[in-house]
């Protein structure tokens, strides 16, 4: 008999999973037995995971157009996600937007774009999610924060308050989940080397008018022990060890995973 795995017969909505910190984390539950709903909005990078899931792991996986802002797209397709497999266990909270501005320069709508994906679109799936969790008594909502949910940076006015929300609404999410077996904590990574953080760098530098390599070894790991990035498979190991956690003694939590950055 094949070795049990610590997430098979689980079922996980992933947001975002078409790049970056998603798609590793699809991969990692994927490689511990789960079925994966793969929700984006970038339906190539979305097919991309499902590729890759199918021919490492031999996953059984969907990919679903889910804007996670668009209350009617969540709910359809949570439920499509729910018909095709029957349940849902785990919801990685994990799309997400940085706009970069000092504040007497960023722009209201950009404000709102950034705090409206990260909050409104965790307020969203979690509410689509919890209707087909609470009837089973089982589920994990996994929400992706930020070392920015616990310190702050310049420039970052929108994702640090959309990321300090996250924490807000996760442990709402602990209290209200607890009876109906749901759980509910927060995964807050450093610096993690991904198409949203590559694009940061030389904005940064433009903004602040110093060199990349300055915003690299300053900025972004100028306060870790020992000046490494955070790595996708990192954040992906904690995603996997909250959703296969076994009873509410872990709830209301946030893991900081940032080489020390943040310690608490
Ligand atoms: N990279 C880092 O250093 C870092 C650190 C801490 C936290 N995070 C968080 O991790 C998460 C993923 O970031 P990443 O670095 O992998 O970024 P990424 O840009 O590689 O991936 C983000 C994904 O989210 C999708 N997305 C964007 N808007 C969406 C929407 N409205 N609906 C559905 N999908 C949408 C994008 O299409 C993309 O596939 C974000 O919440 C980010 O804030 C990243």
């Amino acid at each position: 008999m094949a070795d049990q795995k610590s997430l098979d017969g689980n079922v996980a909505v992933i947001t975002g999973a078409g790049s970056g910190i998603g798609q590793a984390i699809a991969r990692g539950m994927a490689a511990e037995g789960a079925k994966i709903a793969i929700c984006d909005i970038d339906m190539d990078g979305a097919e991309e995971t499902a590729r890759m899931l199918k021919d490492e792991f031999g996953t059984e996986s969907m990919t679903v157009n889910m804007n996670v802002i668009d209350e009617e797209a969540v709910n359809s397709g949570m439920g499509k996600i729910a018909d095709k497999f029957g349940r849902i266990d785990t919801l990685v909270s994990n799309a997400g937007i940085q706009i970069v501005h000092l504040i007497e320069d960023f722009p209201y709508d950009q404000f709102r774009k950034v705090v409206s994906i990260h909050l409104d679109g965790s307020f969203l799936t979690t509410k689509a999610a919890v209707k087909y969790m609470y009837p089973q008594k089982r589920g994990s909502l996994i929400y992706m924060g930020s070392v920015h949910s616990h310190e702050a940076s310049t420039q970052k006015a929108a994702y640090v308050a959309a990321k300090h929300g996250i924490l807000g609404l996760s442990r709402v999410m602990a209290k209200e989940g607890a009876k109906h077996g749901v759980r509910s904590n927060v995964i807050c990574p450093g610096f993690v080397k991904t198409p949203l953080v590559e694009k940061q760098i030389p904005e940064q530098a433009k903004n602040l008018d110093i060199s990349e390599e300055k915003v690299v070894n300053e900025i972004m790991l100028g306060n870790t022990v020992d000046q490494e990035f955070t790595t996708m498979e990192d954040v992906s190991d904690v995603a996997v060890f909250l959703a296969s956690f076994r009873s509410n003694a872990l709830t209301g939590q946030s893991i900081v995973v940032s080489h020390g950055w943040a310690m608490r």
